[in-house]
């Protein structure tokens, strides 16, 4: 039953996306004055409208795309980086956010390099940090840094917001799920950026979960492969070498 529920919604949403594509479309046409100067109200109303229609691609989308990487039909691009490149383009995407919101976006220490996809790893920082600045009251400081371990590089993401209840830790990685049924209209979303970061770090063979002191803030953690190439032996380079004191002569 929940599969076939999966692959309902997942249809829908499709089918969602042509008409909302030029339900956009129009809308952007009105609101540019392509069809003549709107009067005030009529121009709000369709500035609301956009939002709404932004809104709803993006919950399309976010459905298609725990879809996709579910299924195995999201192609990964594989590749070797490293975790401070991946934290900062994250960082640098949701700065003004985090000065809106009036909190400080620390990266705290950022070590080792990871086989994956990139453009999927910034995806799920940006959900987890999204999330932290959402939930952090102003003021406050979000923390974000990574650590190589052993055949792993763990990231962290830090808050000092309200925290997660013992119960909800596990279960707000499922689609939909949320701590508060008030969060989806106190706070914008859907419940879907967890459901989809774990979907990310699953098939990019690491491991994704949730830390919480009730009311002291929140930490989440996933780990990613280390890149062989962090492990390959520092070489010296020449000039550093010891020099030999006597040549090995080779007799007959
Ligand atoms: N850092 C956090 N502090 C407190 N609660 C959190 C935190 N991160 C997530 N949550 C809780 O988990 C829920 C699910 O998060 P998730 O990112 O999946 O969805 P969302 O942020 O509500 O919507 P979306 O990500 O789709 O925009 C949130 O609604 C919130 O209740
Ligand atoms: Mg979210």
């Amino acid at each position: 039953v929940d599969r076939l529920k999966t692959e309902f919604v997942s249809m829908v949403s499709h089918e969602l996306r042509t008409p909302l594509t030029s339900i956009r479309g129009s809308l952007g046409l009105l609101a540019g004055g392509a069809l003549g100067t709107l009067p005030t109200g009529a121009l709000r109303m369709v500035s609301l409208a956009l939002d709404s229609c932004a809104r709803l691609t993006r919950l399309v989308n976010d459905i298609l795309d725990i879809e996709r990487i579910e299924s195995g039909t999201m192609p990964m691009v594989m590749g070797h980086h490293e975790a401070s490149v991946l934290i900062e383009e994250a960082a640098a995407q949701l700065q003004v956010l985090a000065v809106q919101a009036g909190v400080t976006l620390q990266v705290t220490g950022a070590q080792g390099m990871v086989h994956a996809d990139a453009d999927r790893v910034v995806q799920t920082l940006i959900n987890l940090m999204n999330n932290a600045i959402k939930f952090s009251p102003p003021g406050s400081s979000v923390d974000v840094s990574s650590m190589a371990h052993g055949a792993f590089v763990e990231f962290r993401i830090g808050d000092h917001g309200r925290g997660i209840p013992e119960d909800k830790l596990d279960r707000i990685f499922s689609r939909f799920e949320q701590v508060d049924s008030s969060d989806a209209r106190d706070k914008g979303g859907s419940g879907l950026g967890l459901a989809i970061s774990r979907s990310v770090v699953d098939r990019l063979g690491g491991r994704i979960w949730a830390e919480s002191v009730e009311g002291a803030g929140a930490t989440f953690r996933f780990t990613l492969p280390r890149s062989a190439r962090d492990l390959e032996p520092v070489s010296v380079p020449l000039a550093h070498l010891p020099v030999p004191t006597k040549r090995p002569v080779l007799r007959e």
